[in-house]
């Protein structure tokens, strides 16, 4: 790239999230969460030691400050804030974040902090079954009002709910675990309705509360590729995309489903119960930036025979089915292939649709790796691929789409959502094995080394 299209100012960051990284899950008055006990697969490592962040958190903000990054997206644990269904938040869980926020502030790192990924206190999931009520509309209402309070002016901007999409389909996440598969797609688009509702009347406290931060969502957009160039194959990729990105970014920035996702959630019995004057808190409401989750395309194909209910939910549908694409270089843990120009189709397409600034708030690749005979990590696919996508965010910033920050996933080794420490996606190595979490040391890779360069540029190296 001649020309370095980065803007001064760019945000050059990194991500975690506060149950993958933070570990302590049972100190500091921090109540019991969905996430705690991880898959429960034995031999896979969970959330209770994680990346012991809550312990290393001073070491890991001089780790951010050496990397040289702008921002620091992270998360705030809900059940630490807010343990239980009293609604009372915890001084001691505060008082973690207020340390945390405040040495991020003290290094120059702005924190972009997300309210909601994935973890559920457990207790409101017992006491009402989460987000299939309504009453978990006002919990996480009040569990917002705390933090925007607490924390105005020192946190900038907020992400409401990290990937919707995924929230609410993943039974270990939200606690909804319905054996019967059409009921549990009920199930999932009434928690995604009522998340929706939840999100708008959290933007809408925040405008009240501190009017000059700013908030959005975070999207895990779906590029979704037609299988053959036949309408039909095109179609379907179409559909795909409007069931499992638009309808949720069409909620977040317009307050309505697309017409063809209304229509065919009536076809199919899976509209949500709604109730008057929903429509004017959908409405009330706008987010200031879209935040972008990106790993890898998929491909998709007219639907043919029976509903497959034998994958995600997200992707059980009476109108298309998701295949394999062949273009790709597939790897251990990316089975879809990698594809870096897939971020820059998808995120043209979010611009193009809400015209909102947006950010890159996760991208990364995820390897097993152990530290070799010279204690270090060479990490060299992972630079090629953050470098590639890096390249399309420079493409991007040329064609005038507004891009403020870019933060691979993530800072460091996290526990996966699935897979525990067998796949790490961190520009910093965590020293503990699935079973044993040993001193959680951090030893730099090598991605972290080129990372420091590539922010020291503000951009690629030529
Ligand atoms: C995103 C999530 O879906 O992908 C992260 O926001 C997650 O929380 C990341 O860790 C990678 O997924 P996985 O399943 O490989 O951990």
């Amino acid at each position: 790239m001649s020309n370095n299209p980065f803007p001064k100012g760019f945000l050059w960051g990194a991500s975690t999230s506060a149950f993958q990284v933070e570990g302590g899950y049972n100190e500091g008055g921090k109540g019991p969460a969905t996430t705690d006990l991880g898959t429960g697969k034995p031999g896979v490592a969970d959330c209770t030691v994680a990346a012991d962040h809550y312990h290393h958190w001073r070491e890991d903000v001089d780790l951010m400050a050496e990397l040289g990054l702008k921002v620091y997206r992270m998360g705030f644990s809900w059940s630490r804030i807010m343990p239980d269904k009293t609604l009372e938040p915890n001084p001691e869980g505060l008082a973690f974040y207020d340390q945390l926020v405040d040495y991020l502030l003290e290094k120059g790192i702005e924190p972009l902090v997300t309210l909601y990924h994935f973890e559920c206190p457990q207790k409101l999931v017992d006491a009402f079954g989460g987000w299939r009520s309504r009453e978990m509309i006002d919990a996480y209402l009040k569990y917002a009002e705390v933090c925007f309070t607490h924390f105005k002016g020192r946190i900038k901007r907020w992400v409401t709910v990290n990937e919707q999409l995924v929230a609410t389909s993943a039974g270990p996440l939200n606690g909804n675990f319905e054996p019967n598969p059409d009921k549990n797609l009920k199930n999932i688009y009434q928690m995604s309705y009522n998340v929706s509702l939840a999100e708008h009347k959290a933007i809408s406290l925040l405008r009240q509360i501190d009017p000059s931060a700013q908030i959005g969502p975070v999207c895990a957009i779906q590029v979704v590729y037609p299988n053959t160039s036949r309408g039909e194959d095109v179609l379907a990729a179409e559909n795909a995309e409007e069931l499992t990105e638009f309808y949720l970014l069409d909620m977040s920035v317009r307050g309505e489903y697309p017409p063809y996702v209304a229509d065919y959630l009536k076809r199919y019995n899976l509209y949500p119960e709604t109730e008057d004057g929903d429509d004017i808190v959908l409405k009330a409401s706008k987010p200031d930036f879209i935040g972008i989750n990106y790993y890898f395309s998929v491909c998709a194909k007219k639907k043919e025979g029976l509903v497959n209910y034998d994958q995600p939910p997200f992707w059980v549908s009476h109108e298309f089915d998701i295949c394999e694409n062949t273009h790709f270089v597939k790897t251990e843990w990316m089975n879809m292939g990698i594809d870096p120009i897939g971020l820059r189709v998808g995120i043209r397409k979010v611009y193009n649709r809400y015209q909102l600034p947006m950010i890159v708030t996760e991208n990364g690749v995820a390897y097993s790796e152990t530290l070799g005979e010279d204690n270090c990590i060479h990490d060299p696919y992972r630079i090629d691929y953050l470098a590639k996508h890096i390249e399309q965010v420079g493409f991007l910033l040329n064609e005038g789409v507004p891009i403020f920050g870019y933060c691979p996933w993530s800072f460091i080794d996290v526990v996966s959502s699935r897979q525990g420490f067998s796949k790490r996606y961190g520009l910093v190595y965590i020293d503990r094995t699935e079973t044993d979490p040993k001193e959680c040391r951090r030893v730099k890779k090598d991605s972290f080394y080129w990372y420091q360069r590539i922010i020291a540029n503000n951009g690629l190296l030529e």
